[in-house]
């Protein structure tokens, strides 16, 4: 979703945003731009629909300066348009800004104060700039206008940087829901969304709390909270090795964490695994213990990997366990018992549907939280009263891989460590080293059979016009989220489906040719799975199963390697993460950012 950065106090500002903003292309975006200030009366707006690089081809060589703000932006109010990229600015073109989030009362704001205004947009984010501008014009300084705009912002989300022309060594900082961040440096300061896009220039950083208003100058960064008191705050350090963000010599990002499986598994076992035993903060495991009722929220996969946790948590730790998709449960009005704990998961630990349970969870239900997520010092994270880390280092390819799978392993290690204390059997039998060490090495054997995936998507995802998966228990879970992988980036019409429910009514859908996926990794469910396979062959579909080694027969196409079966999900899953990987580059689609899509989705 948009991307924000803003530096003060570098000479090569224009290069310092730009660098940036690719740094946060990732995130989904459809226009560009940056405003720059060399402070001595010339300033720079330069935008672009499109691609960065669109942005880079506008920018002369004398856009320069040392103070500036940057933007990607993900449509929202308005088309994706040069017009509708920011930085926007006031009609005297005073004050420029850039925002993430979604001004809610926008239109109410316009109609009431800013009328005879020219706009130059359709964004909801100019009624604010506007607004500045008025309140300046009426004779309040720039922050008390900055302030007094902000404090109309009804249900809103923002981030916001804003540069007035007349002070324009001052960048103006506020924030609300969505994430924001300033970056310390000596003799400069920078701003952004996300750590990843300034850390060539610094691994020191500040975090913001909803409502704050800052002021950055090279020197300083002054925060207030609402009633304008003065905080104080210790930085952090961001621990990623930049390198650790670029894709090296493979093709696209996406390819790259899934072939980094392995590898996270083993990374999660040397930090959560001491001796066989889970190892996790006591306070964490004493709540989660004492927990009679666990509630997983996750949006899109990582809802999926919640799906997969409730069984972990209720076959290992026997605490019966809600999945809820995070955007419906944030309005609902559900009965929450003493007793309950809520676990958010969340790869970027910024989904705002996550966010609004966790505000409730708080400040409504009073039970105690635990994030589960790969960005340490996320929204999310910071909010909760724990977090844990998914270990699986940045990931940059808007369809989550490496996040999923490192989602279900911590599940696997926190409902063991609560089983065991409960002494359930299936907690104490588990030989956790073991399972860790032979999931890795069944996923390496998937990702080293590549030809043989993509020939299979070749012959069967290439032209389709949809494909179902279908599974039981825990391949039913699998389904659901290799199904989203297939059609987030390849674009088929692609459903996830409980196997024996088909023939109530979706089986309707199977023509000759149409491909069903079958994944079969549970020896319980085996034999119903192969029958509703059967149900559809006999249809005319093009069926290719995905089966683990001891339940395989004749003629399945994809046999996977055998580990404990509540562990299958972690291997099985990385077949469906490759057929869409490459049922989208024969279509030729951008697989690291399809259209339409956020990595980070901020809004609501
Ligand atoms: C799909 C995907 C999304 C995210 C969802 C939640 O590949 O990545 O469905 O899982 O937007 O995001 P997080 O996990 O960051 O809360």
């Amino acid at each position: 979703m948009c991307g924000i950065v803003g530096v003060n106090g570098l000479n090569n500002a224009t290069s310092v945003l730009v660098n940036g903003l690719k740094k946060l292309e990732y995130r989904g975006y459809d226009s560009a731009g940056i405003y720059v200030n060399e402070q001595n009366g010339k300033d720079h707006l330069v935008k672009a629909q499109g691609k960065i690089i669109n942005l880079e081809n506008k920018i002369t060589d004398d856009v320069q300066g040392s103070v500036g703000i940057g933007h990607t932006r993900w449509a929202t109010h308005g088309i994706p348009s040069v017009e509708n990229a920011h930085p926007h600015f006031s009609q005297d073109d005073r004050f420029y800004l850039v925002h993430n989030g979604v001004i809610e009362n926008y239109l109410e704001l316009r109609e009431t104060y800013l009328k005879g205004v020219h706009f130059e947009s359709e964004t909801d984010t100019e009624v604010v700039v506007q607004l500045v501008d008025k309140f300046s014009n009426n004779g309040l300084s720039t922050p008390d206008a900055f302030r007094k705009t902000i404090s109309l912002l009804k249900n809103s989300s923002y981030a916001f940087i804003l540069m007035d022309r007349e002070q324009p060594d001052v960048l103006y900082v506020a924030k609300n829901k969505s994430p924001l961040l300033i970056g310390l440096g000596s003799d400069f300061n920078v701003v952004c969304s996300d750590a990843l896009a300034m850390l060539d220039v610094t691994d020191s950083f500040l975090e913001l709390h909803d409502k704050e208003v800052v002021t950055v100058t090279k020197n300083d960064v002054k925060i207030e909270n609402e009633n304008g008191e003065k905080i104080t705050r210790k930085p952090f350090k961001v621990n990623i090795d930049p390198a650790a963000a670029d894709k090296g010599a493979y093709p696209y990002y996406m390819l790259k964490e899934i072939d980094e499986q392995p590898a996270v598994m083993r990374r999660i076992q040397g930090k959560y695994l001491d001796n066989n035993e889970p190892k996790f903060d006591a306070k964490l495991i004493k709540q989660l213990t004492y927990a009679t009722k666990l509630y997983i929220v996750g949006a899109g996969t990582s809802y999926h990997a919640g799906l997969v946790g409730k069984k972990l948590f209720e076959k290992l730790a026997k605490t019966p366990t809600e999945v809820v998709v995070a955007s419906e449960f944030a309005y609902d009005d559900p009965i929450i018992e003493d007793g309950a704990m809520f676990i958010f998961l969340s790869q970027s630990g910024e989904t705002a549907d996550s966010r609004q349970v966790l505000v409730r969870a708080t400040n409504e239900w009073k039970v105690p939280t635990l994030t589960i997520t790969n960005v340490d010092n996320s929204t999310l994270a910071r909010e909760a009263d724990n977090a844990v880390t998914l270990e699986a280092g940045p990931e940059i390819a808007v369809a989550s891989t490496k996040a999923y799978t490192a989602q279900i392993a911590v599940e696997v290690l926190l409902a063991t460590a609560v089983g065991r204390i409960k002494d359930i059997a299936a907690a104490k039998e588990i030989d956790l080293n073991e399972q860790f060490s032979q999931t890795a090495n069944a996923m390496q054997v998937v990702v080293d059979e590549k030809d043989q995936i993509q020939k299979i998507a070749e012959d069967n995802l290439a032209k389709t016009r949809n494909a179902f998966y279908i599974g039981r228990g825990l391949d039913y879970n699998v389904a659901l989220e290799t199904s989203l992988k297939l059609k987030e980036i390849s674009y088929i019409q692609a459903e996830g489906f409980a196997a024996g429910e088909l023939k109530h009514g979706t089986i309707a859908l199977i023509e000759k040719g149409t491909p069903v996926i079958g994944i079969i990794t549970q020896a319980a469910t085996a034999d119903n799975s192969r029958s509703n396979l059967q149900e559809v062959l006999s249809r005319g579909a093009n069926v290719i199963n995905i089966v683990r080694e001891g339940l395989a027969k004749d003629g399945d196409q994809i046999i996977i390697p055998s580990v404990d079966e509540i562990m299958m999900p972690l291997v099985s899953v990385v077949v469906g993460q490759l057929m869409a990987y490459y049922a989208t580059l024969l279509r030729g689609y951008n697989v690291d950012q399809p259209r339409n899509l956020a990595k980070s989705v901020t809004v609501e």
